[in-house]
């Protein structure tokens, strides 16, 4: 049986999926500021042999609830929040293979900038890092960011695809593999004849001639995550992504959704085999079925029906403080829960669930039990094709300790988890060493390698190859 992937899903922020339980007093979340809580939190998800921490990111606050950002910021709700990407350098100084994904919207930085970004925290982690491609869905990230409002849908898509093609063409096709020669007798570091213009010309990105100012880092582009569940956004996902963040209550529902998205992949081009797909889900492990429930159960005194409220409602646009939180949903007057909220409802598995669980429940599935009930529960979804778990917490670092000591040393004996990191990169890491750590050829950034570089040197020599070598692994 394959073995599962797990990502830590974490935010540098207050209260990131589960609300309300910053003010418990074993939460560090408050200590987003302190680095020594970031490295922390690395070595204790390395020691647990977890794959990456995943962070989350948004450039605009969540204003819907009662029409102003007033519960955001009162519940710490996403806001404040700083930078993700300038964690990393410090905890991957703090470990060897834990992996570093962050979130950075295709709106937030001109893609010759954030190429450059890339390409240093991919050399600062020597290959430990991966980028969760968003749009954005919050309207003063649009505002702010000098778009006078959020573009549409379609065209924050169509953007994302022309960013895309800078990126690629500034990581993959700009320097070659040789290019650094760092020949001290001669006094040359770098040979210009393998440096490369780029001269991209597009719709959003009219002038970016290049070169790239970084030379090739270990994985050249960082591993892609995203997270697009619109027609559009499962177009991009299948094309650029190579791990994809799914949220699905039931087997049926995510086996769809793998279906839908590696058929577009293969329509592409692409093997969708190389796509891992990682379901969002909450576990709370006790060393008993009955000490789970026992500490969900003070969870649930302290979540906040409200922060689920103003997170979900805006990041749908949607206003839901005119509904009852704590009423059983079956019950809720129809007049009020037009719309958004009554579909939601619709779909709901219980109509005695408040509509503050159904939120809550909502924000990924919620595992608990004892080691092995988490364990026989993860593996009903490795049968659909769920190949890696995103997991939140509701404390932290609580959750993941628990998780850790709790529910790794059975998910490992069962071969579930990794019980030791593989060799290389990221990427060669996530593929438990069956990839290369550049991009392969089938996909559009291995592709521009290709197509403006030619084969990396060593493919260049007359030797005979054998059919099967790996390409461009170097
Ligand atoms: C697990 C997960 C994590 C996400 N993380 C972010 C994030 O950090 N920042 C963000 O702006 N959007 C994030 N999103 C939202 C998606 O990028 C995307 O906008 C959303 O799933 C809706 O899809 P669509 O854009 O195709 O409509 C996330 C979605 C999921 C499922």
């Amino acid at each position: 049986m394959p073995r599962l992937r797990f990502n830590a899903f974490s935010m540098n922020c207050v209260s990131h999926i589960h609300h309300g339980q910053w003010v418990r007093p074993d939460s560090r979340s408050v200590d987003y500021t302190d680095l020594d809580a970031w490295v922390e939190l690395a070595r204790l998800l390395e020691r647990g042999k977890f794959d990456a921490l995943f962070l989350a990111d948004v450039v605009g606050t969540y204003s819907s609830y009662g029409g102003s950002r007033d519960a955001a910021i009162e519940e710490g709700l996403q806001t404040p929040v700083n930078d993700p990407s300038l964690l990393i350098p410090a905890m991957a100084l703090a470990t060897e293979n834990l992996g570093f994904a962050f979130t950075q919207s295709v709106l937030q930085e001109q893609p010759f900038n954030f190429a450059r970004r890339l390409s240093t925290l991919d050399h600062l982690t020597k290959g430990r890092v991966g980028w969760n491609i968003v749009t954005s869905y919050l309207a003063d990230a649009g505002r702010n960011l000098g778009f006078g409002g959020l573009p549409s849908h379609e065209e924050r898509y169509r953007r994302a695809e022309e960013y895309m093609q800078v990126v690629y063409k500034l990581l993959e096709g700009s320097w070659e593999d040789d290019a650094v020669v760092r020949d001290r007798e001669r006094g040359v570091y770098a040979d210009p004849a393998k440096i490369h213009d780029i001269d991209h010309r597009g719709e959003f990105y009219p002038d970016v001639p290049g070169p790239h100012l970084s030379e090739p880092s270990p994985q050249r582009t960082p591993v892609l995550f995203q997270a697009g569940a619109s027609e559009w956004g499962r177009d991009f996902a299948a094309r650029n992504a190579e791990a994809i963040f799914i949220i699905a209550s039931t087997h049926d529902a995510a086996r769809i959704v793998i279906e839908d998205v590696r058929g577009r992949a293969a329509r592409c081009g692409r093997d969708p085999g190389d796509i891992v797909f990682f379901l969002g889900m909450s576990f709370i492990v006790g060393g008993t079925e009955e000490e789970a429930r026992r500490k969900a159960a003070e969870l649930d005194q302290t979540a906040s029906p409200r922060g689920y409220a103003a997170h979900t409602g805006g990041s749908l646009g949607v206003d839901f403080s005119g509904i009852d939180l704590n009423a059983p949903i079956g019950e809720l007057d129809h007049y009020n829960t037009q719309g958004i909220a009554k579909s939601l409802i619709d779909s709901a598995p219980d109509q005695t669930w408040t509509f503050g669980d159904l939120l809550a429940n909502r924000a990924m599935n919620r595992i608990v039990g004892a080691p092995e009930q988490i364990a026989d529960a993860l593996e009903g979804w490795l049968e659909v094709g769920v190949g890696g778990i995103n997991m939140p917490y509701y404390v932290t670092p609580g959750t993941f300790a628990d998780f850790v000591d709790g529910a790794v040393p059975e998910l490992q004996r069962r071969g579930l988890m990794q019980s030791e990191y593989a060799a290389g990169t990221l990427r060669e890491k996530l593929a438990d060493g069956g990839a290369g750590a550049r991009l392969p050829e089938s996909h559009p950034g291995g592709r521009t390698r290709r197509e403006r570089l030619g084969r990396p040197p060593a493919d260049r020599s007359s030797a005979p190859r054998p059919a099967a070598a790996p390409v461009a692994a170097a």
